[in-house]
C-alpha cells in the first residue's frame, strides 16, 4: 500500500558526520535511509571497471546508461549496494573510487539517471535521504531540509582519525588538502553544485558531538513532521 511520501533531505560536504547522523536519525524517527553517495560511487566503479577514461563524458554516459544499480536495506541502517546484481558495498569505499567519483558525478547523464532512481526509491515512503543536492534538486519540496557544515579543519581531523582507527596510514596535511580539493570540485561544478537550499536549516557540526547533532535533527523532524 502506497503511503504519503515524506522526505528529510540531508546535504553537506564530506566529513561533517553526515552519514553517521543520517543513519541514526532514520532509525530514531522510524524512516528508511537512502545513501545517494553510494549510487554515485557504484557508477564510478562501473566506469573504472569498464576502463573508460575520467575525461570521457560520452563514455561515462554510455556506462551509466547500461548499468543497473540497486540499494537493498540490511535492516541495521546499512545497505547492500548491487551493481548489475553484484555486491559492491566494499569496493565502492576504496580510495580508488573516492578519487574518481567527483569527475563521474559531474556528468549530466549520470545525475539524470540517479536522480530518477532516488525519486523512485522514496515514492510512498518516509525516508531520510543523504547527499549533496537532495534539498536543491532531487526533492525541492522535502518536508525537512538540513545542510550540515563544519570547518575544513574539523572535517579533515575526523577523516584523519577514522583512517587511523581503521589502521590506515594517514597524514593530516594531505587529508586537509584532499578535503579542500573535493569541496572545490563539488561546489564549482556546472551541474547541481553543492550548496544549501534557501530554506535549509544549516547546522555547523564543528564543535558538536554526534549525539548533539542527532538530538538537534530529530527535534527538527519532530517539529516539522510530527514524529520522533
Ligand atoms: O557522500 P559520499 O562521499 O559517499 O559521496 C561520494 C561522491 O558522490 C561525492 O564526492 C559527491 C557525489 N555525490 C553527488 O554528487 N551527489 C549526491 N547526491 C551524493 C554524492
Amino acid at each position: 500500500t502506497a503511503g504519503t511520501t515524506r522526505v528529510v533531505a540531508i546535504d553537506g560536504p564530506a566529513g561533517t558526520g553526515k552519514s553517521s547522523v543520517s543513519k541514526l536519525l532514520a532509525d530514531k524517527v522510524g524512516a528508511s535511509y537512502l545513501d545517494t553517495g553510494a549510487m554515485y560511487r557504484a557508477v564510478t566503479l562501473a566506469v573504472l571497471d569498464a576502463g573508460v577514461a575520467l575525461d570521457d563524458p560520452a563514455g561515462i554516459a554510455r556506462v551509466v546508461d547500461a548499468v543497473d544499480i540497486e540499494l537493498i536495506p540490511n535492516g541495521d541502517g546499512s545497505s547492500t549496494v548491487l551493481l548489475d546484481g553484484r555486491d559492491v558495498s566494499g569496493p565502492i569505499r576504496t580510495d580508488h573510487v573516492t578519487s574518481a567519483v567527483s569527475a563521474v558525478s559531474a556528468v549530466p547523464e549520470v545525475r539524470t539517471k540517479l536522480v530518477a532512481l532516488q525519486r523512485q526509491n522514496a515514492q510512498g515512503r518516509f525516508v531520510v535521504v543523504e547527499g549533496r543536492d537532495i534539498g536543491t534538486v532531487v526533492f525541492p519540496a522535502a518536508d525537512v531540509k538540513i545542510f550540515l557544515t563544519a570547518t575544513p579543519e574539523a572535517r579533515a581531523d575526523r577523516r584523519h582519525k577514522q583512517n587511523l582507527a581503521a589502521g590506515r596510514d594517514s597524514d593530516y596535511a594531505a587529508v586537509l588538502d584532499s578535503v579542500n580539493r573535493r569541496d572545490h570540485l563539488d561546489s564549482t561544478r556546472a551541474v547541481s553544485p553543492l550548496r544549501a537550499a534557501d530554506d535549509a536549516v544549516v547546522v555547523d557540526t564543528s564543535d558538536k558531538t554526534l549525539m548533539e547533532v542527532l538530538d538537534e535533527l530529530s527535534g527538527l523532524v519532530e517539529t516539522r513532521i510530527g514524529v520522533s
